[in-house]
């Protein structure tokens, strides 16, 4: 069983580059479906959710091949299925993202129905109302998903909450769509600006992502591109409260500071200083942390739900007590019994959890509940006395590429075993 070594109480102090964004390259790769031409990717991170997108497109006919350690190039031109078979759908989450792309290139879909996620319950309503609306039949039951659209027709599309996945799914059936889709109260996130920027290098017309209207217009087929996928702001975020939390002195290059804006802020306020310019960001942070004002999870631009847990383990042993509120997702307080373990004070009451700040804390056997829970465990554990066991973490797998080695360059000591 894999597991991570940390050994804690040490300063941090060195720079690491930060990967392409996960929840980035997954739109993008169910995007590359869209065109019978190569799509060459860069920048793309080595995940086990990329892993599974690659089963899916291969499943479907494609071919996907990678060039060096982050270069992607998929071909779609064989596309000759479009249906996931369940495995694959388990395998990966927002594997409901492929069902706009799927019918835009071949007018029908087939996939299981996603269902809940260690998260809690992950709804894809919005994405399949809004399918309906540009003029697709879709049979939800037995836990399938039949799609089908002989024709797709562009209109405006209203969301109900600004939900990312669906306003993705959206832009993806919209080039399979005759006329000009619009999408209103679309999420904002950078993410969608950079499906945006693909499908526009793809030949597409699309405008306004990262406001709250987006408009998809795709008069003629789409062709191939190379396009380098964006820096993972979630990644960044987690080393920067990984020098929080064990202090020290740490910059990521690539790190972009317009897309951590909340997260950076709270930091400052907690103590640190914050640097960026166009090479990246660093942060120093030389004294005890300070709590701040409530942290309420949002839709972007407001604080990311992905950075909570990380956050959080980063104020475990500040001076005072902050207020956590999770509005995202129902299940999101797991990590919080095992960052106990560790000597911390959290309590949970309902979307609140106040974390007091304790003078220290110690290392202990910890498991990943969840991916950002997983990665929250291992800041914690870089401002604990003595060692820390994290176990179970396939799950920070799915979203870091090499978090032990990332964290190795800024100076921790951590040790990846029995892989
Ligand atoms: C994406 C991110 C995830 C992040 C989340 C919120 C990817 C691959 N994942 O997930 O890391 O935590 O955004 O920033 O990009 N909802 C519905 N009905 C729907 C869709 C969503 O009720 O049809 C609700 C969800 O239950 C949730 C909220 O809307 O409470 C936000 O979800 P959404 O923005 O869709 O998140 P994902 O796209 O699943």
């Amino acid at each position: 069983m894999s597991q991570f070594i940390v050994k804690g109480g040490g300063r941090l102090r060195g720079e690491t580059a930060i990967q392409g964004a996960k929840n980035s390259v997954l739109p993008i790769l169910a995007a590359a479906l869209l065109t019978a031409d190569q799509v060459e990717l860069r920048g793309c991170p080595r995940l086990r959710d990329v892993d599974a997108s690659v089963r899916i497109l291969e499943g479907l006919g494609c071919t996907a091949r990678w060039e060096g350690t982050n270069t992607l190039v998929v071909n779609a031109r064989d596309m000759n299925a479009w249906s996931i078979p369940d495995r694959l759908c388990r395998e990966m989450r927002s594997s409901a993202i492929f069902l706009g792309s799927i019918l835009a290139r071949c007018g029908q879909a087939e996939l299981s129905y996603p269902g809940g996620c260690e998260l809690g319950p992950r709804p894809i309503d919005l994405h399949l109302s809004g399918l309906r609306d540009l003029g697709a039949e879709i049979d939800d039951t037995g836990g399938v998903l039949h799609c089908k659209a002989s024709h797709l027709c562009g209109r405006e599309i209203v969301l109900s909450l600004p939900s990312v996945g669906a306003t993705e799914n959206l832009m993806l059936a919209a080039c399979g769509a005759s006329g000009v889709t619009t999408i209103a109260n679309a999420a904002r996130e950078p993410e969608i600006v950079d499906l945006q920027n693909f499908l526009i290098a793809c030949g597409a017309r699309v405008r306004g992502a990262g406001s709250s209207t987006v408009c998809i217009e795709c008069p003629g087929p789409l062709h191939g591109c190379t396009y380098t996928v964006m820096p993972d702001r979630i990644v960044a975020a987690t080393y920067l409260c990984a020098a929080a939390s064990a202090g020290g002195e740490v910059f990521l290059r690539g790190a972009r500071e317009e897309h951590l804006s909340t997260v950076t802020a709270v930091l400052r306020e907690a103590g640190c200083s914050i640097l960026a310019d166009e090479a990246g960001v660093g942060c120093c942070c030389q004294n005890r942390l300070s709590a701040v004002r409530p942290v309420r999870t949002a839709p972007y631009p407001g604080f990311p739900t992905d950075a909570q847990a990380i956050l959080m383990a980063a104020l475990l042993k500040s001076q005072g007590a902050t207020v956590f509120e999770e509005n995202m997702f129902e299940n999101r307080y797991r990590h919080v019994d095992e960052l106990t373990r560790m000597g911390a004070n959290i309590r949970v009451s309902g979307r609140a959890a106040v974390v007091s700040g304790v003078e220290c804390l110690h290392g202990a056997p910890v498991r990943c509940t969840d991916l950002r829970g997983g990665a929250a465990l291992c800041v914690a554990a870089l401002a604990a006395e003595g060692e820390t066991s994290v176990r179970e973490i396939s799950h920070i797998d799915r979203g870091y590429e090499d978090l032990a080695g990332d964290l190795q360059a800024l100076g921790a000591s951590v040790l990846r075993t029995g892989d």
